[in-house]
């Protein structure tokens, strides 16, 4: 009984002590943005309501170890502490942010600012959470063996996308069905490197894989919302109605990527002549 009030009336003092019903409130990290391309910049804004209560110091930390602080009683106000891979713009932070500059996977992690009143003292901290990522520098390419094809041949395709942190998903889609997919596996080690992702199929078609004679298949990379692109190629078939093959050949031969204007010349060549089926 009278341990669990010591305990309460401790945490009361401490809650007290800490939030500071009599002062400093609301201390509050945004990083912006939290998912961050390698080499770019970030801004950590730390807001926090001071009431009538003086500042003392804004600390800001990577894991547990300090890399800013400002102290407006001091001179210099702001002192920087050497981090591996931190880099501070230190023309655009001040007593509320913090910008960090060539960004590297190596800080991916967790980020805090601590926030200290003087008379009375209090503290207050929040702690966010930045990932460093890197998106492929090209779209996805497509490369098929056996064309021209035909019922029962094997579609063999691979499609191969640049590297990238972490790697892209990959998913094959034949005129419209999914043939074949691949989830990247979500790594939590920082320290990985970029890597391509590549997908391969190997697969016997039949007549209902061919859409009215014609073969499309487009390969779609995707990390999270971050990114998505997509190749597209009409394959040689055999099953071709003779009128479409003037203009399938016009645009199809080397088409291995997805130049926006491409595919958008592509669809609109294809459906303007056809009308797509889905077949289930
Ligand atoms: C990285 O910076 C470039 C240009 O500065 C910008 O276009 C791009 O959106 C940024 N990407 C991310 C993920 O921050
Ligand atoms: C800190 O810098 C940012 C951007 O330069 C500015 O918007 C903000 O008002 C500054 N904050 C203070 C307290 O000077
Ligand atoms: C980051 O903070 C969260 C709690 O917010 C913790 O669970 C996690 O282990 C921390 N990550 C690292 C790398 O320290
Ligand atoms: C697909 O990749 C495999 C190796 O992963 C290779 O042996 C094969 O020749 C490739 N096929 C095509 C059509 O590029
Ligand atoms: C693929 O199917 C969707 C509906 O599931 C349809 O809206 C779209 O136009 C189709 N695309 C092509 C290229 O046939």
């Amino acid at each position: 009984m009278t341990n669990v009030l010591k305990f309460d009336v401790l945490f009361l003092f401490s809650a007290i002590f800490i939030q500071g019903i009599f002062g400093l409130k609301n201390v509050k990290l945004t990083i912006e943005p939290s998912i961050v391309q390698r080499f770019n910049q970030s801004v950590l804004h730390c807001s926090y309501d001071l009431e009538k209560d003086i500042l003392y110091s804004v600390k800001w930390y990577r894991g547990r170890f300090e890399f800013y602080r400002y102290t407006p009683s001091e001179y210099p106000s702001i002192k920087t502490f050497a981090l591996k891979g931190i880099n501070v713009d230190e023309k655009k932070s001040n007593s509320t942010q913090v910008v960090l500059k060539d960004i590297d996977f190596s800080i991916s992690g967790n980020f805090s600012c601590e926030v200290t009143t003087d008379a009375p003292f209090s503290t207050g901290f929040d702690r966010k959470t930045m990932i460093v990522i890197q998106l492929p520098e090209f779209p996805p390419t497509i490369s098929v063996e056996g064309e021209p094809l035909d019922y029962l041949d094997t579609l063999k395709a691979n499609c191969s996308s640049s590297p990238s942190k972490p790697k892209a998903s990959l998913t094959f889609i034949l005129n419209n069905v999914t043939i074949a997919k691949q989830e990247s596996i979500r790594s939590n080690k920082f320290n990985e490197m970029p890597s391509w992702s590549d997908l391969n199929v190997n697969m016997l078609l039949s007549q209902e894989h061919f859409d009215g004679g014609r073969l499309i298949l487009r390969c779609i990379a995707e990390i999270g919302d971050l990114y998505h692109e997509e190749a597209v190629l009409k394959l040689r078939s055999v099953r071709e109605p003779v009128p479409e093959r003037v203009s399938a050949y016009s645009i199809a031969p080397n088409c291995r990527s997805s130049h926006p204007a491409l595919k958008l010349s592509i669809l609109i060549s294809t459906m303007s002549i056809f009308s797509y089926k889905l077949f289930k």
